[in-house]
């Protein structure tokens, strides 16, 4: 065995505090039938932590740099086809448009050209690790072509249940890449419902956003990278298309395992949740007050990865918008279309409608007045707009 140095501990419930071993197979929190989400938990000394951060210099340019912190602990099980370390772009001409100081985070430049690469990537090699070798997922569609990917690259079997209307690229990738895949006439939660049941029936290990431990360890890099690539300075303000809430949950639990090793130069940032108006249940929620969404009925967004009408991490994004004293925010799909224009138009980063949507919400949000022109805003262009060739060209036939 190659160590990897990982400081991963146990895992704890995000919700009545129970902890769990992480030496055996975890899903959702078994105590009293509380259900909620786990989180892996690291026993890292800060001085070690800070020095191990302060170091990186000589590590490859990928999420695995961040080892230590992450949950394999065998080398020979991370699965990786070299994720992460994006690129953190100013963003001149759109910060001039807009009246900000915007940069952003470019995710489509990933492995199969999404952020899901980073979730799959942790979740595959730390089940490789625990004896898994056949996996199932409901996705929107990217996390399908990720689980995919990477059950190729480690040759284990994926299983894979889509929407029937999720992009032509999410389910070419998918076929390519040799998963079973089946297309479910409904929504993901629905394609969620037919994988759990396949799961029971062939012993598969179905790793649905948040049900499983250790996809957020993947998109908590996205935090740690935000912090080293920006000197441990973090922006005022973090703009995030949330459908799950994977990522907005992993970059928030980052930034508190950074700031408890006390390696930031600056506060945290103001985490903002934006969603589609075709499918808002966290940001309605977030509007009423409540810590918990309900089933958003007949979601309807061209943002696929957006149409997530209920997540088991619901209170998980709302308290990091809370803490935070960030925001929730929807906008409509006319809107992420014109995001995606700008973006393309303005800096030639052709972004996912997901991107295009955090565009439209900065925009709002500073005529609002909620983020002011001093400050600086990181958008997280989650995906490529190549992967949603067929909804954006029909959008240029359509005008
Ligand atoms: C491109 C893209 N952006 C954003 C999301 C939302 O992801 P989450 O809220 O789980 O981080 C998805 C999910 O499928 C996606 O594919
Ligand atoms: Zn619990």
């Amino acid at each position: 065995m190659t160590d990897t140095g990982s400081m991963l501990s146990h895992l704890e419930c995000t919700y009545c505090g129970e902890v769990f071993s992480a030496n055996k197979i975890n899903k959702l929190c078994s105590s009293n039938d509380c259900g909620k989400v786990l989180f892996p938990r690291y026993e890292i000394d800060s001085s070690k932590g800070k020095k191990i951060l302060s170091d990186l210099s000589d590590r490859k340019p990928n999420m695995w740099r961040y080892k230590e912190f992450m949950p394999v602990r065998d080398e020979k099980n991370i699965v990786t086809l070299g994720e992460g370390f994006t690129p953190i772009l100013e963003c001149e001409r759109l910060s001039y448009e807009l009246g900000a100081n915007i940069i952003l985070k470019d995710e489509g430049l990933n492995p199969t050209s999404s952020f899901k690469a980073r979730g799959l990537s942790s979740a595959v090699s730390k089940a490789k690790e625990l004896g898994v070798s056949k996996f199932s997922i409901p996705s929107a569609g990217n996390a399908g072509g990720a689980l995919a990917a990477y059950c190729a690259r480690a040759g284990l079997e994926a299983y894979v249940f889509m929407p029937k209307d999720a992009p032509l690229a999410n389910k070419t990738e998918t076929i390519f890449h040799g998963a079973n895949i089946e297309l479910i006439d409904g929504y993901i939660n629905d394609a969620g419902a037919r994988s759990l049941e396949l799961s029971k029936k062939k012993n598969l290990f179905d790793v649905s956003t948040l049900k499983e431990p250790y996809r957020v360890e993947g998109k908590k890099t996205m935090g740690y990278e935000i912090a080293e690539q920006l000197n441990w300075v973090l922006p005022d303000n973090i703009v995030y298309p949330t459908g799950g809430g994977t990522g907005i949950i992993g970059i928030w639990k980052a930034f508190q395992e950074l700031n408890e090793i006390g390696i930031l130069n600056s506060d945290l940032p103001r985490m903002i949740c934006v969603q589609a108006e075709g499918c808002s249940p966290v940001v309605d929620a977030y509007l009423d007050g409540n810590r918990h969404a309900e089933l958003f009925k007949s979601p309807q967004t061209i943002a696929a990865g957006m149409r997530v009408p209920i997540a088991v991490g619901d209170y998980l994004i709302i308290d990091a918008v809370k803490e935070s004293n960030g925001t929730a925010i929807k906008v409509s799909d006319n809107n992420m279309i014109d995001g995606v224009n700008q973006l393309s138009n303005l800096e030639g980063i052709f972004c996912a409608p997901e991107g295009g949507s955090i565009v439209s919400a900065t925009k709002k949000l500073i005529s609002s007045g909620f983020i002011k022109s001093k400050e600086s805003v990181l958008l997280l262009n989650t995906g490529s707009g190549f992967k949603y060739l067929d909804g954006l060209s029909a959008q240029i036939e359509a005008n």
